[in-house]
């Protein structure tokens, strides 16, 4: 077998998993779901469920990833007992599946920011960005194109000079970024009726059984969940660490960067309206989420004179760094299989699948209207959450607690005495499947909330 990555640090295990938690589901996701879903109650009501829900759900993902120190496929077959191997690696492949089909309209939607990135900088260098920054299929293929290949070369070159080398350049950046435009959004009129939405919560909402099941729903994609992601990021971490501690930075990290990322859209789109951009249609809603991206913030950038052009420029390469630093987890998930199961060179790998992946990237531009939704539906509302709930049931019920156990206890002895193994492996057995189910049986239009 050719010989697997691993993270050279804590830190660079934090940012790498971070940056595949913290994409386009929290800077676009989060603040427009927030927006409109009674503000702060919202953003109350996902914190709390990341933290009872998400986490817990990372945490199983995370342990057998470093238990097993190979691919989802790989990893499900260890901890699995003999009649419930060949369930343990349907889940690997299926969650493989499912990554590569987020990777596929991800990949889209990544190539408009691009665009809208590059747009933006024409612009600002006096040259028509009219083609860059209205959608057409040939915009969207070339992009697309385009983010594959920054999405292959980084996973080619591996987990440390490849992954965690992006993952540590590009976070840092992203935050800085993020920072810097709350802080310039801040200063223009509009913006406090924006932060008021946003921080004052309506708690008669909280009660709401469809905000709580947005909430849940988007915890769980925000932290990449279901697909075996965070298992092969695990993989690559030393058995020297504490994983509890490892998995509540990244989720704390994934948190910070939404609530961050809703200072700074949510008053956004109060200073577009303040400037005269239309951002409620006529029923009085909020514009849907693709025109609030691509039309009610670049008409904003557009009233805001010459500071506007850079402002675009700042807010389209955060939202490219966010997604590629995703992207490339999902496209880790096929290749780890493929170099850990077939002893497939990496780079050929992440070549091959790209490639593979990218062509039904490219069928998918091309039946947009009636393929897209439904992949994005499939994979996120059905096969995540369910993935979700197979991964519990395998460690809850399947995996033997003393390996269990015995994994935890590396990188941190104690492991039996702590609070989180008190409460954590009956959690996992009863509670995270109940509730992914009941988010699994609305999705499914049973029940009608
Ligand atoms: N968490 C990512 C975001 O917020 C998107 C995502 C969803 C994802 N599922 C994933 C990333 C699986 C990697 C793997 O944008």
């Amino acid at each position: 077998m050719a010989s697997r990555g691993e993270f050279s640090s804590r830190t660079a295990f934090i940012l790498a998993a971070s940056g595949s938690a913290i994409g386009l589901g929290n800077i676009w996701g989060f603040p427009i779901k927030v927006a409109s879903n009674g503000g702060g109650a919202f953003v109350f009501t996902y914190i709390i469920l990341t933290f009872l829900l998400a986490y817990p759900i990372l945490m199983a993902e995370l342990v057998i990833g470093r238990h097993a120190k190979a691919d989802t496929v790989k990893s499900m077959a260890k901890i699995s007992s003999d009649k419930t191997r060949w369930l343990g690696m349907s889940t690997g492949y299926w969650g493989m599946l499912t990554a590569s089909l987020i990777l596929s309209f991800y990949a889209i939607i990544a190539g408009w920011m691009v665009a809208h990135a590059l747009g933006s900088l024409l612009s600002v260098a006096g040259v028509s960005e009219s083609w860059f920054v209205s959608d057409s299929l040939a915009r969207s293929a070339v992009f697309c194109v385009i983010f594959f290949v920054l999405t292959i070369s980084v996973v080619a070159n591996g987990v440390s000079s490849g992954i965690e080398k992006w993952s540590t350049r590009l976070m840092p950046i992203l935050i800085l970024i993020i920072v810097l435009l709350i802080i310039y959004i801040a200063t223009l009129p509009g913006a406090a009726e924006g932060w008021k939405v946003y921080l004052q919560p309506d708690f008669s909402k909280v009660t709401d059984p469809s905000l709580v099941l947005d909430a849940l729903s988007q915890a769980f994609f925000s932290l990449s969940l279901g697909v075996g992601t965070m298992m092969v990021y695990g993989s690559y971490i030393s058995k020297s660490e504490n994983l509890p501690r490892l998995g509540a930075a990244v989720a704390a990290m994934d948190i910070g960067i939404a609530v961050l990322a809703g200072m700074l859209v949510i008053p956004a789109i109060y200073v577009a309206q303040h400037n005269g951009v239309v951002i409620y249609d006529d029923a009085g809603n909020l514009i849907e989420s693709t025109g609030l991206i691509f039309n009610v913030l670049p008409a904003l950038f557009n009233t805001m004179g010459a500071a506007g052009g850079i402002v675009s420029i700042l807010f389209f390469v955060l939202m490219s760094i966010a997604a590629l630093t995703s992207s490339i987890s999902m496209l880790e998930v096929p290749v780890a299989y493929a170099t850990d199961s077939h002893d497939v060179p990496r780079a050929k790998a992440a070549w091959l699948v790209g490639i593979a992946i990218l062509v039904f990237s490219i069928l998918l531009v091309l039946n947009m209207s009636w393929l897209f939704g439904k992949v994005v539906n499939f994979a996120t509302e059905f096969s995540e959450p369910l993935i979700g709930i197979l991964f519990c049931f395998f460690v809850g019920w399947v995996w033997r607690r003393d390996q269990l156990l015995g994994e935890l206890q590396e990188g941190n002895p104690q492991m039996q005495e702590t609070l989180f193994w008190k409460i954590w492996p009956n959690y996992v057995r009863f509670v995270c499947p109940a509730i992914v189910l009941a988010l699994l049986i609305r999705s499914s239009g049973l029940l009608n909330f």
